[in-house]
């Protein structure tokens, strides 16, 4: 089966600042949230940390020439806020700005589309220390920041982005405490919840304001597509109870203007949202969505907790930190869904991607998609003669790209797709043992060298045509 985009699809990679960078302590960039975070011992796995990453911030022209080689049409980065403000208030920091002023240019001298991202997730350690995300203060620093970026580059960039994943943001930051800064409060999640919706909105406003006309305004969402195990009622209120946390809490107050009910009062015992002040919601809501970015990866499982404990495969998902990012949801078991998984252990589920792509379509309708993530990890090795074949995510990529185009031909409105990532990078609390790259980076030298799936990507992008995959 030929699989053919329409002319003008965006093919894309992504990253983000705290990833790639590295450069952590120059030109009066501040700590952020992660990079606290990272040098504490214990949270990141062997200790790593991004002071170095894929050294990107050297790099940047090198990286730009690849991404042109590889025929890409747009590139989705993010701006690190301690380096362009670093106290996280006041005025910005010229050598800050000065760096995505190059890098804008550089993209823009070789055709490349850039699609900013001001905010995925390194928050100025000074914020974090006034109270972070579950302060509303955050959320008015955050549309500060947005104009300070804004008048920089707004005459040079399209398309811009305001958080990504906030779920993460707030659920793992705050709630499991698996990422930045590493608390393991409900209350602390739920608020953060609200006041990154709140910084959305404010942010778009502020956004508004200061660009040109003909600027396009997003925010990149991770819905969990969520799946109940069994067709029972018990299952299916299990599903119900995990896609409000995961999804509702967000698309609610973004796209209906109210928090839904069900999880008000699903988390009642933890608070009576008092925090949700009035008005919040017209704010968040004021200005509508010129595009909506959806990252994907995998589907999620659930079932009704048993009463003997949890069954084979199924678990109280506290990604590994003993606490759950899911509040008030220990009737809630967690499965893993069948098939072959990534090297996260993720499983390889494509029909994820249309299912959420098909949903968001009804769910924002006239508000064009993208994807602003998808990818997967897997052990690549250079071979002997030093290029690393990487077949699983070229079949990875193939599938999902499939399910994109099937979301459109069933009326999705998906204007574009970002690869996540272009780079290997620092995944994290997983820190540099997970490969996303479609580039290898070697981290001793900072050589970098296309995979087998960028050669694949580039091919797809240069005739708008999927190319076949490597037999299983
Ligand atoms: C997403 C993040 C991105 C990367 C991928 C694997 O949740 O936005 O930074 O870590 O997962």
């Amino acid at each position: 089966m030929t699989v053919t985009f329409p002319p003008g699809f965006l093919w894309g990679a992504a990253t983000a600042a705290y990833q790639i960078e590295g450069a952590a302590r120059e030109g009066g960039r501040t700590p952020s949230i992660w990079d606290t975070f990272s040098h504490t011992p214990g949270k990141v796995l062997a200790g790593d940390t991004g002071d170095v990453a894929a050294d990107h911030f050297h790099r940047y022209r090198d990286d730009v020439a690849l991404m042109a080689e590889l025929g890409l049409d747009s590139y989705r980065f993010s701006v690190s806020w301690p380096r362009v403000q670093p106290t996280g208030r006041g005025p910005a920091d010229r050598r800050g700005l000065d760096f995505y002023r190059r890098l804008v240019d550089e993209l823009l001298a070789h055709g490349i589309k850039p699609m900013l991202t001001l905010y995925h997730w390194d928050l100025p350690q000074e914020l974090e220390d006034a109270g972070g995300w579950p302060a509303r203060d955050t959320a008015h620093r955050f549309a500060e920041y947005a104009k300070l970026v804004a008048d920089a580059l707004g005459d040079r960039v399209e398309m811009w982005t305001t958080l990504n994943e906030p779920w993460c943001s707030a659920f793992l930051g705050y709630g499991s405490g698996q990422h930045a800064p590493g608390i393991q409060d409900d209350l602390a999640a739920l608020r953060a919840a609200h006041h990154l919706n709140l910084a959305h909105g404010l942010g778009a406003q502020a956004l508004r304001a200061a660009l040109p006309p003909r600027r396009q305004i997003a925010i990149a969402l991770n819905p969990a597509v969520v799946r109940p195990l069994t067709p029972s009622p018990e299952d299916a209120d299990a599903a119900r109870r995990i896609d409000a946390l995961a999804n509702r809490v967000f698309s609610g107050p973004l796209l209906q203007g109210a928090y839904p009910a069900d999880l008000v009062e699903d988390t009642a015992a933890i608070t009576d949202w008092s925090f949700v002040r009035d008005g919040d919601l017209a704010e968040i809501g004021r200005v509508p969505l010129d595009l909506l970015g959806l990252n994907y990866y995998a589907p999620t499982v659930v079932s009704a907790a048993s009463p003997d404990g949890p069954r084979a495969g199924g678990g109280k998902d506290g990604h590994g930190t003993g606490h759950s990012p899911w509040p008030a949801a220990g009737s809630v078991d967690f499965h893993q869904p069948p098939g072959e998984t990534t090297a996260m252990e993720w499983t390889v589920d494509a029909t994820g991607l249309r299912d959420v792509l098909l949903r968001y379509t009804e769910e924002a309708p006239g508000v064009p998609l993208l994807v602003t993530e998808n990818g997967a990890a897997y052990d690549d090795k250079p071979g002997p003669n030093g290029e690393v074949h990487d077949p699983d995510r070229v079949r990875y990529l193939h599938g999902h790209l499939t399910a994109l185009a099937e979301a459109v031909a069933a009326g999705a409105d998906v204007r574009g797709y970002y690869l996540w990532s272009l780079l290997d990078n620092f995944e994290w609390s997983f820190g540099y043992s997970k490969r996303f790259g479609a580039v290898y980076v070697d981290y001793e030298s900072q050589a970098r060298v296309p995979k087998t799936s960028a050669r694949w990507y580039a091919e797809a992008a240069r005739t708008g045509t999927l190319p076949e995959p490597p037999p299983a």
